[in-house]
Formats: structure tokens, C-alpha cells, sequence
């Protein structure tokens, strides 16, 4: 038997305002509630199954890169304490402690800002057919998993139903102006600059990671998650071995276990067996414990 976890959430007398495929937004005052729930998403499909406690590491994660991340960015964390949230969230304590974040309301630019350090997913299917990412060239004779000269910044679209897709500078220079776009990227590279660097001295290699900017008035923060094992590829350094995919951290785990079934990647997404389940929750909570020292008491 399975723990329990956190499918949807009803809270019935907050006024709703939209779910993604893993979090769901409310409206609070002039702020949001955002809550993770344990749904998983793979290949852009949402699984019938939950992966127990996922919700609580990504809020967490979340939570602990955002305190790391302050000198560089400042991001969209009112509270993640239900008692300090307005008073007529508190009945809905048990859903929310630990899973949820009242949030600034922010204006998301329309753009996903990946930076890869190493050549992985999309970013190593891209490469084998035109040895670039993103219109950034690349050396010749890569290998999947190779590290990459220096990090790259790799934005991609933000559709809302299907696929992102991986898009040059250009395209975003087109979408948000000149003097945003490289500001996003910088930005974006320097966050990934401290979180691999942290996640080294951790025995973690910071593959690649996806990040969300918006505006809150003039001010450019950094909003949704990060640093998750959902937005991110960690790989243990130890067994860091590049000419394959590597074993990791993150759902890739959820993705190997999909690829040996005969499913066509378009909902309905199968459901998971218990034991691919307790795994992949297992690996959530040891990359949160790996990455901040300390257990997540769920
Ligand atoms: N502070 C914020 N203001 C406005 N939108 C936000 C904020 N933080 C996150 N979001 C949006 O909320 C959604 C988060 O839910 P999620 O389940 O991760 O969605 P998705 O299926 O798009 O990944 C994303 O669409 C993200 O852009
Ligand atoms: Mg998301």
C-alpha cells in the first residue's frame, strides 16, 4: 500500500485560479497560493499515479535555493508558514504545511530559460543532428552526458498545452527586447554558476535546470520553482560515466521504466507499479537530503 499523497486539492471556499500540471493556484488577497501536489508529468503527460511526498521536496528545494539565490535574485516567497498566511487558510493546515507558498502575483515572461552545463534530453537530441543547441554551436564528437565547454543559456518556448521547444537567442531578443533577453541570460548563467558550484560540493553534478522569471511592478524576480529535482537533472558525481544517460536524481528514473513500455507518450499515461513508486519518492527525498544536509521530516 502506497503512503498517502496529494492528488488535487479543494479548497473550497478560496477562489481558484488555474492548475498546471503539478501546482495548483489559488487567489489570496492581492497574492497567490501556490500548492505542489504529488502529481508527475513525463514527456509533458501527467501520470495517473503520485509519487508520495514529491510535493513537499519541491516546495522545500524550492525554498532552500531561493535563501542561496538572494544575493543574485530576489523571487516571489511571501510565506511557506500556513500559520503566517491569511486567516482562512489555516483550516486547510493538513493539505497545505509543507507543500505550499504564498506568492507574489507575477507577470511570467513568456520565455523558459535552461541553462546546461552538460549535453542531455533535448539538448544532446538537438546536438546529434546539427552539433548545436539552441543556434549555439558546439564542438564536434560530443558524447551524450559530455560536460560542455562552459555552461550555455538555452531558452525554449512556454507552451501552454504540448511541448516546449528549444528556440535561439534571437527568438527571445524578438519576444522581450534586447536589454531583458540578455539580462535574463546572465542572470540565468550566474544562477547556475552558484547552484552547480553548491551542488559540487555536494558530490551533485548540476546537469541542466529550467528557470522562471516574471515581473512583479518594475522589479524582475525569480518565480515557480527551482532547483528541483523536476526542473533539474542532478547526477552523483561518483558514478558520472558520459557516453550514456546517467542515473540520476530526477524523474529520468520515471522516464527509463516508460521507455520499456509500449506507450505512445500521448495521455492517458500509464499508471506506475509500487515499486517504481517508492523508488522514485525515495529519490526525491535523498536528493533534498543530499542537497541540504538535512531530512525533510514528512
Ligand atoms: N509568482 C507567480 N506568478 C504568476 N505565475 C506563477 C508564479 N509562480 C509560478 N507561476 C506559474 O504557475 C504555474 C505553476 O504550475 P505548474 O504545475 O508547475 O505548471 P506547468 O504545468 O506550466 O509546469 C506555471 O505556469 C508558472 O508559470
Ligand atoms: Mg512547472
Amino acid at each position: 500500500m502506497n503512503k498517502q499523497s496529494v492528488r488535487y486539492t479543494r479548497l473550497h471556499d478560496v477562489d481558484f485560479f488555474k492548475r498546471g500540471k503539478v501546482r495548483e493556484i489559488y487567489f489570496s488577497d492581492d497574492n497567490y497560493l501556490m500548492v505542489a501536489t504529488d502529481r508527475i508529468s513525463c514527456f509533458d503527460v501527467v501520470l495517473p499515479t503520485d509519487i508520495p511526498d514529491k510535493g513537499k521536496v519541491l516546495t522545500n528545494l524550492s525554498l532552500f535555493w531561493f535563501k542561496i539565490l538572494e544575493d543574485i535574485i530576489g523571487n516571489h516567497l511571501i510565506t511557506a508558514d500556513t500559520a503566517k498566511m491569511p486567516q482562512n487558510l489555516h483550516k486547510y493546515k493538513d493539505v497545505l504545511d509543507g507543500r505550499s507558498m504564498l506568492v507574489k502575483k507575477a507577470k511570467p515572461l513568456p520565455v523558459e530559460c535552461i541553462v546546461r552545463g552538460y549535453l542531455s534530453g533535448s539538448g544532446w537530441k538537438e546536438y546529434i543532428k546539427s552539433e548545436s543547441v539552441c543556434g549555439i554551436k558546439l564542438p564536434s564528437g560530443l558524447k551524450e552526458s559530455d560536460k560542455l565547454p562552459e555552461p550555455i543559456f538555452t531558452p525554449s518556448t512556454k507552451a501552454e498545452s504540448g511541448h516546449d521547444i528549444n528556440v535561439a537567442q534571437d527568438y527571445v531578443e524578438k519576444e522581450i527586447g534586447k536589454e531583458l533577453a540578455d539580462k535574463i541570460k546572465k542572470l540565468s548563467l550566474d544562477i547556475y554558476k552558484k547552484a552547480s558550484g553548491y551542488a559540487d560540493s555536494k558530490g551533485i553534478i548540476l546537469a541542466d535546470t529550467k528557470f522562471e522569471f516574471g515581473f512583479c511592478g518594475d522589479e524582475l524576480i525569480i518565480i515557480d520553482e527551482v532547483l528541483t529535482p523536476d526542473s533539474s537533472r542532478f547526477w552523483p558525481k561518483d558514478e558520472y560515466v558520459p557516453g550514456k544517460s546517467q542515473p540520476s536524481f530526477d524523474k529520468q528514473f520515471v522516464r527509463d521504466y516508460l521507455e520499456t513500455l509500449d506507450w505512445d507518450k500521448t495521455p492517458p499515461g500509464p499508471e506506475l507499479p509500487d515499486d517504481i513508486v517508492n523508488k522514485t519518492s525515495e529519490k526525491y527525498l535523498y536528493a533534498y537530503k543530499i542537497l541540504t544536509g538535512k531530512e525533510l521530516g514528512v
